[in-house]
């Protein structure tokens, strides 16, 4: 996958030049391999630690460029505070530090996965290398030319050695870890890309080369989408020169071929103008990313595929682009949905429901899927609401938003549950059709999710709505990506916690 670095498994015994990568902890003590290989350097690691102030503290890392004694270019001594309290997230965020603090020359990197007393587990070792590839990742695709100082010194080495302590078990974790990594990087692609590469048709071309790791890919145009009656969503692609598409890919990976799926829906507004109701130009260049739910979608099909997980999961998106134009939909129209109920819309940029809503009963109806969890930037309110950390929960099911929350924990990327409630559900009752398609100013976020509920039935559901943590994102360990790839790590890990047994 471009931009990111090869990640081989040797084992602990292979001998290291270039570039080594060793753990310590808080007594600055190391693991046996990393022990013999410092010895000719004598005391130099003690003497630099203490005129660094290097105390092993987690996420502290010491460069060592030709260090006296050892056959070496560089020496990189990462600190881990305490190992036992490390958590999965906790691996990966350190690998990210490590691939940040490669010198730019690095070269024949090895991380040794070892630290005082044994070795990694196989999943630390996967972690910490996902953890690199993540930050490794560019989107510059689209420069010709480099800043000044700027061309070797952000190349990230083209291949790293993981050193693992059992190479068969570190092996099968990476082929799991490297494949949720490559689906991480497919979403944050799709998301980065400008809205003038990546409109529905091609969106809907890169999800069919799915097909290549098994996903069955199913894509449906404008005709197909008429016939079935998706008038909502077909309204808000009318005032696009770009055709809409609604796409369902199928992996089919639990045992039982016939056991009854999950579905996770996405929405794929790959630019929203706001349309007749046309927003501000401050920011407008944002809305590329108005279709971070489809790339989530995507991006866990890649994955679950790559790492041929055991479930049967459905994934759908709804791929549309919101232009002003003389055969745009407009306020005042009234808008018969899949379902069969009708909607009076006030403004053409709540457009997001209007896909959601048609591509939630279909999903529903068409699979009766065990549960349905959608993903859609949608309300700028929800960014008022928790900012960029949290992404807003709304669910129907108290097992549900608990088990989602339980996995934000585990994978970091949080979700924060909101209310429903009738007292919500009227804001949204129309006085010509069955429903407004906004609310009004209070509480945007909610009366978004209260129209979506009315499209699921008694189906569990869960709505993430994400339009603080899908795009726009702030630099972290894991990488500098606008779009970040949020949601592939929380929905895999929610997935492979309770849907794989
Ligand atoms: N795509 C936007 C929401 C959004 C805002 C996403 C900021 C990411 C960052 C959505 O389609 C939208 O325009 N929502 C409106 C709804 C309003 C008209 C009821 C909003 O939030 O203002
Ligand atoms: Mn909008
Ligand atoms: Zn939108």
């Amino acid at each position: 996958m471009a931009n990111s670095p090869k990640i081989v498994i040797t084992d602990l015994k292979t001998p290291v030049n270039g570039t080594m990568v060793v753990f310590t902890d808080e007594d600055l003590a190391f693991g046996a391999v990393a022990k013999a290989a410092l010895k000719p350097s004598g005391d130099l690691v003690q003497r630099v630690a203490k005129i660094e102030k290097f105390k092993g503290k987690r996420n502290k890392v010491l460069d060592l460029a030709a260090p006296s004694g050892l056959k070496l270019e560089h020496l990189l001594i990462a600190g881990l505070g305490k190992p036992k309290d490390m958590q999965a997230e906790d691996w990966l965020k350190l690998g990210g530090t490590i691939m940040g603090r490669l010198p730019a020359a690095a070269r024949n990197v090895t991380v040794l996965a070892e630290i005082a007393g044994g070795k990694l587990s196989a999943d630390a070792a996967a972690q910490i290398a996902l953890g690199m590839k993540l930050r490794a990742y560019k989107f510059d695709r689209y420069k010709t030319r480099k800043k000044d100082g700027e061309d070797e010194a952000k190349t990230p080495a083209a291949e790293i050695k993981i050193a693992a302590g059992n190479v068969a078990d570190a092996k099968k974790a990476w082929a799991a870890a490297g494949g949720i990594g490559d689906g991480i990087v497919l979403a944050r692609e799709l998301v980065n890309e400008p809205p003038n590469v990546l409109f529905p048709v091609e969106f809907a071309r890169r999800a069919s080369e799915l097909k290549k790791l098994g996903v069955q890919v199913e894509v449906l145009d404008e005709p197909a989408m008429k016939k079935l009656g998706m008038n909502a969503l077909l309204a808000v692609g009318q005032g696009s020169e770009r055709d809409s598409r609604l796409v369902i890919m199928r992996w089919n990976g639990a045992k039982k071929k016939s056991e009854t799926p999950i579905a996770i829906v996405g929405k794929g507004v790959c630019f929203d103008t706001g349309g007749i109701s046309i927003k501000p130009a401050a920011s407008m260049e944002d809305m590329k990313g108005d279709m971070a739910g489809a790339a989530c979608v995507t991006g866990l099909m890649h994955a679950l595929a790559a790492r041929k997980a055991k479930a049967n999961v459905i994934g759908v998106i709804g791929i549309v682009e919101n232009m002003p134009d003389g055969k745009a939909y407009r306020p005042g129209d009234i808008l018969k949905s899949y379902s069969g109920q009708t909607i009076e819309v006030i403004n053409t940029d709540a457009e997001g429901r209007l896909v959601l809503c048609d591509a939630l009963a279909y999903t529903n109806e068409r699979f009766k899927p065990k549960l349905i969890i959608d993903l859609a930037t949608l309300t700028g309110a929800i960014l008022v609401a928790l900012g960029q950390e949290y992404a807003g929960l709304f669910s129907n099911d108290d097992k549900l938003a608990e088990r989602l929350t339980e996995a934000g924990k585990v994978t970091g990327e949080h979700v924060w549950r909101m209310p429903l409630a009738p007292y919500y559900d009227k804001m949204i009752d129309s006085k010509f059709a069955d429903m407004k398609n906004t609310g009004g100013r209070f509480g945007g976020s909610i009366t978004a999710a209260q129209f979506l509920q009315r499209y699921i039935g008694k189906t569990p559901w869960a709505h993430l709505d994400i339009a603080g943590t899908g795009m726009a994102a702030h630099n972290s360990e894991i990488g500098d990506s606008w779009g970040p790839g949020w949601g592939v790590r929380l929905l895999n890990e929610f997935i492979a916690a309770h849907y794989e047994k």
